[in-house]
């Protein structure tokens, strides 16, 4: 391929270069659903000054219909409580800018099946994450599950606008779970906008960032890899909500999110924090059916010692390559990713897809209902695997090792201004060389 056209790969996937031209919107946040249960579900929006606005919720099922008032303020979020399960529900959120609305659902009961998306480390490939978010918005799924680096910069409002930007086409209609990565958490600072930004639940260790909830019959647990895992607040109370989800016959199924994985075949290499603190043993002895990560940018599956894990960090950022080849990894492949879960009954159907929505992987699980005082199973019904992981010949620069208290070395700002940076840098070599290249026949001649 033309070497030109390769450094230009950025550019068409618009990576780098102005936004192309916004609509007029007037709002600095458009409305958006969060912390959806079966009976309530909360509505979030930001104004660009200080307003006082209304909105209004409509059952489609039956005529009921409740209007609030939020502000004066600049940032509102409206819960609404009493709600039916599993139903459609009308919202209209009215600003001085005039009236937005949209449909969203309620959260199932314990048993109807349910599909969601997981996907992560967006930063600052918005082009891709556009891309991303049209494929997902068309699925039809319960929720998404974000596992972490949101933005490059979690200080910064201009980032977080351009991540709800981009991702409100799929966020205005169906909740996003997010799990905090080490771009958020800046210095601990960062976390100030992502907790005002998101509203999960605020009963766990570290309120709306260690946090659980419940979808149907399956339990999910979000943790923090910024913070210490060995003796830590955040591992007592998992360990506690393991034992009491797994004794809970109403729920079926476990899932973790963490940002930083205990297992991964990329550059930034395990948390081995996490391991050391002996929660990765309980997660195997309590049955979750799968953890999911972010922050080595690919896509990676694999099991150990029963416990599956997936990667799925490609919402954007740049990927990385695969650096080890570990027997447990069954399957590795970087590219831009996202993940798809089928939860019914006792069984779960799990699968990626790259960009364009091909198949690039996928397991079906299904937990065997454990006797009296014997630990839970899960059985791989079936499942794709790769034998080789795919290694490049000539891999691109790996990132520095992971630390759990500096953010990732790539702290670009806005607008992808490392790509755009070393495009030109790139480019000035290539020319560089071409003159050398040039001079050295002119001398032969
Ligand atoms: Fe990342
Ligand atoms: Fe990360």
């Amino acid at each position: 391929m033309n070497p030109l056209l390769i450094l230009c790969i950025p550019l068409l996937l618009g990576q780098t270069g102005p936004e192309p031209a916004r609509r007029q919107d007037p709002l600095a946040r458009d409305p958006y659903v969060q912390n959806v249960t079966p009976t309530a579900l909360s509505i979030l929006w930001e104004t660009h000054g200080r307003e006082t606005c209304s909105i209004r919720l409509r059952s489609l099922v039956t005529a009921d219909a409740w209007e609030q008032a939020s502000g004066p303020g600049e940032h509102h979020e409206v819960r609404f409580e009493g709600l039916v399960p599993s139903s459609r529900y009308e919202y209209t959120v009215t600003t001085g800018s005039g009236p937005v609305t949209d449909v969203v659902r309620t959260a199932p009961g314990p048993m109807e099946p349910f599909t969601f998306l997981v996907y992560g480390d967006t930063r600052h490939g918005h082009g891709i994450h556009r891309q991303l978010v049209r494929v997902l918005e068309f699925d039809q799924a319960s929720f998404v599950l974000h596992t972490g680096d949101f933005v490059d910069d979690g200080l910064k409002k201009s980032n977080w606008y351009r991540f709800f930007t981009i991702s409100n086409p799929l966020m205005r209609r169906v909740p996003l779970y997010p799990t905090v990565g080490n771009h958020e958490n800046a210095f601990e600072r960062g976390l100030e906008l992502y907790r005002r930004f998101f509203a999960v639940p605020d009963d766990g260790p570290q309120p709306e960032v260690v946090y659980a909830f419940t979808w149907g019959n399956s339990r999910f647990f979000v943790l923090n890899a910024n913070k210490p895992f060995v003796g830590a607040p955040q591992t007592a109370w998992l360990r506690t909500q393991l034992k009491e989800a797994a004794a809970n016959p109403q729920i079926r199924h476990l899932f973790v999110s963490v940002h930083h994985s205990p297992y991964t075949s990329g550059p930034h290499g395990p948390q081995q924090e996490l391991l050391d603190s002996g929660l990765v043993d309980d997660m195997r002895r309590y049955g979750v059916d799968m953890l999911f990560a972010g922050h080595d940018h690919m896509y990676e599956r694999g099991r150990v010692d029963g416990l599956n894990y997936a990667i799925t960090a490609g919402g954007g950022a740049p990927i990385y390559y695969i650096k080890h080849n570990h027997p447990y990894s069954l399957v590795t492949e970087p590219t831009y990713n996202y993940a798809r879960v089928v939860v019914q009954g006792d069984l779960i159907e799990f699968s990626a897809h790259r960009m364009d929505g091909s198949l690039l992987d996928y397991v079906h699980l299904r937990r065997q209902k454990p006797a009296r005082d014997t630990p839970p199973r899960i059985e791989v019904v079936r499942e794709y695997r790769k034998e080789a992981p795919m290694v490049p010949a000539t891999p691109p620069p790996a990132p520095p090792p992971f630390s759990s208290l500096r953010p990732d070395p790539v702290s670009a700002g806005d607008d992808g201004f490392p790509w755009l940076f070393t495009g030109l840098l790139a480019m000035a070599a290539g020319l560089a060389g071409l003159g050398a290249w040039l001079g050295h026949r002119r001398r032969r001649r």
